[in-house]
């Protein structure tokens, strides 16, 4: 059992609960997802037939021209490359004619005078100057820094975050011979851990920024920068938006509640139209540990609740470091002082948010923006913006029942002008899904949508750190862990990822409804009113159901072939030719390959042609790995992708005979590590052209 399960006595009810994904939290009585899918498809009269005639009755009305395009237009052929097989090897796979190379794993020094990388015995000094653990979110930021996605695709800033630590493979000289499965962690005789291994896997944690160019020779490699960095689950950060210096937000390291050290979590990315990089906070809560009780029961303020902050220890025990130093026993949000300016009781309400940096600038403090809401993001992708026009932004909370949101910023946006200062200040909204195929975008704003203190919500700080409680009250649909979003260039539709639902239980299944127990996912999309993305409302549409051949079912109608199976969609990101790619984390895939996702073999990444919904396997990864993180220089002829826990199904037997599950990617017997791969044509091509 893993720490933050035993808080939830539920867990067990939580079948693929993994990683530290959030445990469920949403007691609301709004609506799911399948709730709005069952109406629409009851509605219209396919109560019965399975998968292929839900998949044809959501589609069959609203969007029948839409299906009779896919299947009738003669485009030009987004996919150009040969599928590759689902794979059950402890290897990388990609199509003939392509090539790939293994760039900044973790460990690796950030310049050339920072530590060499030493297997299993890595110390919070040596991982401060080495690239950070669990790579996820990345862009590449032109070396030019004047736009996103156009400049120099040779000489760039390569900047990625990192979702977590596996201690055992950190410590593993230390702690070998030992049964450890994924999370466990050696405890001296008193319960604690020492101050180091600590430090080390918080400074494994955050966000790292390298310069990398490729060489003559065509191979990538880290060059020195002085805006090469860490950020860490201990570098300052400034509070901003509404939340900043509220009493949500003050604690002993702030008592004006404007800082706060570190971000946690960081899962998937966005980049701004400013040429920023957002980092997302998801799965923070089980970070902090919160003991304060009345009458022997838990008794936590519902910012802390609804997150899931466990109430007996917390995932990595960072509050136990032996010495007890501020910087560690910050993690224990529990009530010790005679206000919050004397202890830690609000330190986990300054996490769950987006959080931003500026890559071209070494010397800025990183920012949290309050305004695009508090709960477990998963990343956050931008529209297109428009001189003149709001600048608006997704974003998806991963925890099972929970909701979609939108922020629409208050002012226009200036071309040359605009900062990150403008996420400060405007609406935030969450996601509701209707049975006709329409949805409407609710406002969590004061007085608006029932969010009035006669409903227990004081003012916009109140909103925005009670983010999922405020969605609740407004009614919003509860979806099947959203994870990443992305927008068709072409098209303006928004795409996300709802990657699975094993809590759907039997006994809320009706006869049409196939995603009981759901443990595949969908992809869901949507068109904003009048192509606007500040409106607010939108028409919606399934884009494809996941799964096996039988199970699975795109917009057109067509179930997915050999070729295109896939489960758990995750990492998602469409390139300017409109080609989607999509990231499986169906979690730590590796041998036996037992059970429902089995057929799937190890985690891949599949590209989607979005006019024809057809779908063709690209990439497969190595033994336990997800894949996410996927971005291309801007002449789309190298490709950046992410391996991320590689090794990760390693028994606890496994790991004591000196096992390590995967030999990703140095295959010599050391631990595996996450690692960045480049993919690259053998003729020079446009990548999945
Ligand atoms: Fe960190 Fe929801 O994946
Ligand atoms: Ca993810
Ligand atoms: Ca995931």
């Amino acid at each position: 059992m893993k720490d933050y399960e035993r808080d939830y006595a539920d867990f067990r009810e939580t079948p693929g609960f993994e990683h530290g994904d959030e445990p469920p939290c949403n007691t609301s009585a709004n609506p799911t997802f399948y709730d709005i899918l069952d109406a629409r498809a009851s509605r219209r009269g396919f109560m019965a037939g399975g998968l292929a005639a839900l998949a044809t009755g959501i589609y069959g009305a609203s969007l029948a021209p839409r299906a009779a395009l896919a299947q009738s237009t003669a485009a030009p052929a987004l996919l150009g490359f040969a599928a590759v097989p689902v794979s059950k090897d402890d290897s990388v796979a990609v199509p003939a004619g392509y090539k790939v190379q293994v760039l900044v794993p973790w460990g690796t020094p950030i310049r050339s005078d920072a530590p060499a990388y030493r297997p299993g015995a890595v110390t919070g000094a040596d991982q401060a100057l080495q690239v950070g653990s669990h790579h996820d979110g990345m862009h590449f930021f032109p070396i030019e820094g004047t736009a996103p996605d156009a400049g120099s695709s040779e000489d760039g800033l390569l900047v990625l975050n990192h979702e977590y630590v596996e201690p055992r493979f950190m410590h593993a000289a230390k702690w070998a011979g030992q049964t450890l499965e994924g999370e466990d962690l050696v405890l001296d005789a008193n319960g604690l851990r020492p101050d180091d291994e600590v430090l080390a896997e918080i400074n494994a944690h955050g966000i790292t920024i390298v310069r990398i160019a490729r060489g003559a020779d065509g191979v990538w490699a880290v060059a020195d920068d002085g805006r090469n960095r860490r950020i860490t689950g201990a570098t300052p950060f400034e509070i901003a938006g509404p939340v900043r210096g509220t009493d949500f937000v003050r604690t002993r390291y702030s008592p004006d509640g404007t800082r706060i050290r570190g971000t946690l979590n960081n899962c998937a990315h966005g980049v701004t139209p400013w040429n920023t990089y957002m980092s997302a906070e998801e799965n923070w809560a089980g970070y902090f540990v919160n003991t304060d009780k009345v009458d022997q029961k838990a008794d936590l303020p519902r910012e802390h609740a609804r997150y899931g902050v466990p109430t007996e220890t917390s995932r990595y025990r960072w509050e136990k470091a032996a010495s007890g130093a501020d910087e560690f026993a910050r993690f224990d949000a529990s009530t010790k002082g005679a206000s919050a300016a004397e202890d830690y009781r609000n330190e986990p309400n300054a996490f769950g948010w987006m959080v931003e940096v500026d890559p071209f600038d070494p010397a800025s403090t990183p920012v949290k923006r309050t305004h695009l809401g508090r709960f477990a993001h998963e990343g956050v992708v931008f529209a297109p913006v428009t001189a003149g026009r709001p600048v608006v932004c997704y974003s998806g909370d991963d925890a099972r029942f929970e909701y979609i949101y939108k922020f629409v910023s208050a002012k226009p946006y200036e071309p040359g002008v605009t900062r990150g200062e403008i996420l400060d200040e405007g609406t935030l909204y969450a996601a509701k899904f209707n049975a006709d195929g329409t949805g409407e975008w609710l406002a969590l704003a004061p007085g608006l949508n029932g969010l009035t203190p006669e409903n227990g919500f004081a003012d916009l700080a109140d909103i925005l750190v009670n983010t999922r409680l405020s969605a609740d009250r407004a009614g919003a649909t509860k979806m099947d862990r959203p994870e990443w979003g992305a927008i068709d260039p072409a098209s303006g539709e928004v795409y996300f990822t709802l990657t699975n639902n094993t809590r759907r239980t039997q006994t809320q299944v009706d006869p049409v409804n196939p995603r009981a127990q759901n443990a595949f996912g969908s992809i869901v999309r949507w068109t904003e009113a009048e192509g606007d993305h500040a409106a607010t409302a939108f028409a919606w549409e399934l884009f494809v159901l996941a799964g096996t051949t039988p199970a699975s079912a795109t917009f057109a109608g067509r179930a997915l072939g050999e070729d295109a199976i896939f489960a758990c969609p995750d990492g998602l990101w469409c390139d300017r030719d409109s080609r989607l790619w999509i990231q499986t984390d169906m979690g730590d895939m590796g041998p036996p390959f037992a059970g429902t996702l089995a057929p799937f073999g190890t985690n891949a990444m599949l590209a989607a042609d979005p006019r024809t919904g057809e779908v063709r396997r690209f990439l497969t990864g190595p033994w336990g790995q997800e894949v996410t993180g996927v971005v291309t220089t801007p002449d789309q002829r190298t490709m950046f992708v992410n391996f991320q826990h590689p090794g990760g199904h390693a028994t606890g037997a496994q790991f004591a005979a000196g096992d390590f599950g995967s030999g990703f990617p140095d295959y010599d017997g050391s631990v595996p590590r996450s690692a960045t791969i480049v993919i690259t044509r053998d003729d020079g091509g446009v990548i999945g052209a």
